[in-house]
C-alpha cells in the first residue's frame, strides 16, 4: 500500500433520518438520537465547543495524550494500524501518529462523509508516508474494514469521551461488538471524562457564548431542512443538568409555550415546558470505567489521568478469542 489516499469509499449504512425523529417525537418522553446532531453545521458548531474555556476535555485529553504518547507508542509496537472511531477532524490522533513507530494504517471512520473527506485529505498530505482509508460509516454499526489492513495488529482509538454518550448498557454492547469485529490481538485506546463537581460540568454544556445552545438548536434546524420540519428556534431553549444519581449530564431542548410542531406532515403537540431530550454524557470514575470495559471483555492494562483528575486515558487489550 503506497502512502495516497485510498480512494475506494465505503458507503454509509442508510439512515432512517426521518423514522427516528418520527418515533422520538411520538414518545411519552420526547427524545431525538444525539449522533444527528453531526451534520456540516453541526460538525462546525462542536469543532467551536471543543475551543471553549468551559468545555474543559477536549484540551485535557490533548494535553493528556501528549504527555503519555511515549508510552503508548511503546505498548503499541511498531507496524500498528490505527483505526479511530468517529474520527471528526482528525486533530488529536496527530498525536499518536507522531509518536507511534511506523503506523501501518490510519482507518478514521465517521458518518459525516465532507467532514470525513477534508480532514482525511488533509492528514494524507501532513503525512505522505502513511496509508490513510476514510470509512464512511456509522461506527455503532457493524463498519467495513478497508481491504489489506493488517488485522492482526490493530488499535481501535476512541478519543473524546464519546462513549459517555452511550447508556452503559449500550456502552458495553459497543465494546464487546467492537472487541468482536477487531478480533483478537486487538488493542483499544479510549478517553473518558470522569465526575467531578457539577458546577464545572453544567457550565461545560450550557458556555456563556451559547454556543452549545446552537449545537442543540442546530438539529431542529436540520429537522426543517431536511425532513420539512416547522420548528420555530425561537419557541425552544437549549437546558444541560447533571443528574449525579445517574453520573449524567442530560441536554434538553425546553418547549417555551404550548404549540404543535408539523414534520413531514406530521403534528407533533408539545406542552409547555415539555423538553426533547437530546443527549446524555456519562461520566464516569477510573474504577467503574474499567469495570464496564471488562464486562465488554476488554481487559485495562493502563489508566492515566491528568493531575487534576477531569479526564482519563485507558489502554485496553480485548480478552476474548476471536
Ligand atoms: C461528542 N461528545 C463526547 C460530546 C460530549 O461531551 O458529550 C458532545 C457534546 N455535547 C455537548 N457538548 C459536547
Amino acid at each position: 500500500m503506497d502512502g495516497s489516499m485510498l480512494t475506494r469509499m465505503l458507503a454509509p449504512e442508510t439512515e432512517d433520518f426521518l423514522s427516528d425523529v418520527t418515533e422520538g417525537l411520538s414518545a411519552a418522553r420526547k427524545s431525538l438520537p444525539c449522533k444527528y446532531f453531526y451534520d456540516r453545521i453541526g460538525s462546525q458548531l462542536f469543532d467551536e465547543i471543543c475551543t471553549l474555556e468551559e468545555y474543559y476535555p477536549t484540551r485535557t485529553e490533548t494535553a493528556l495524550l501528549r504527555d503519555t504518547a511515549g508510552e503508548i507508542a511503546g505498548l503499541a509496537g511498531p507496524g500498528i494500524s490505527l483505526v479511530e472511531l468517529g474520527s471528526g477532524s482528525s486533530v488529536k490522533v496527530r498525536i499518536l501518529l507522531d509518536a507511534l513507530e511506523v503506523p501501518a494504517m490510519y482507518v478514521p471512520v465517521d458518518i459525516s462523509q465532507d467532514h470525513l473527506i477534508m480532514a482525511a485529505a488533509r492528514l494524507s498530505s501532513d503525512y505522505p508516508g502513511l496509508a490513510v482509508a476514510p470509512v464512511v460509516a456509522d461506527y455503532v454499526r457493524e463498519f467495513p474494514l478497508p481491504p489489506g489492513i493488517p488485522t492482526e495488529r490493530v488499535l481501535a482509538f476512541f478519543p473524546g469521551s464519546t462513549i459517555g454518550n452511550f447508556r452503559p448498557a449500550e456502552a458495553i454492547g459497543f465494546l464487546n461488538q467492537l472487541g468482536r469485529r477487531l478480533g483478537s490481538g486487538s488493542r483499544l485506546l479510549v478517553g473518558v471524562d470522569l465526575r467531578k463537581d457539577p458546577e464545572v460540568l453544567e457550565a461545560a454544556y450550557d458556555d456563556a457564548r451559547g454556543v452549545t445552545a446552537a449545537f442543540n438548536l442546530n438539529l431542529l434546524v436540520r429537522i426543517n431542512r431536511e425532513l420539512d420540519g416547522d420548528f420555530d428556534l425561537d419557541g425552544f431553549a437549549h437546558r444541560a443538568r447533571y443528574d449525579a444519581a445517574r453520573g449524567r449530564i442530560e441536554m434538553h431542548l425546553v418547549s417555551l409555550a404550548r404549540q404543535t410542531v408539523r414534520v413531514a406532515g406530521r403534528a407533533f403537540l408539545f406542552e409547555e415546558g415539555e423538553s426533547i431530550h437530546t443527549e446524555n454524557s456519562y461520566k464516569y470514575s477510573v474504577p467503574g470505567f474499567r469495570r464496564l470495559a471488562a464486562r465488554a471483555g476488554w481487559g485495562c492494562d493502563r489508566s492515566w489521568t491528568d493531575p487534576d483528575r477531569l479526564f482519563s486515558l485507558h489502554w485496553m487489550v480485548w480478552t476474548k478469542r476471536g
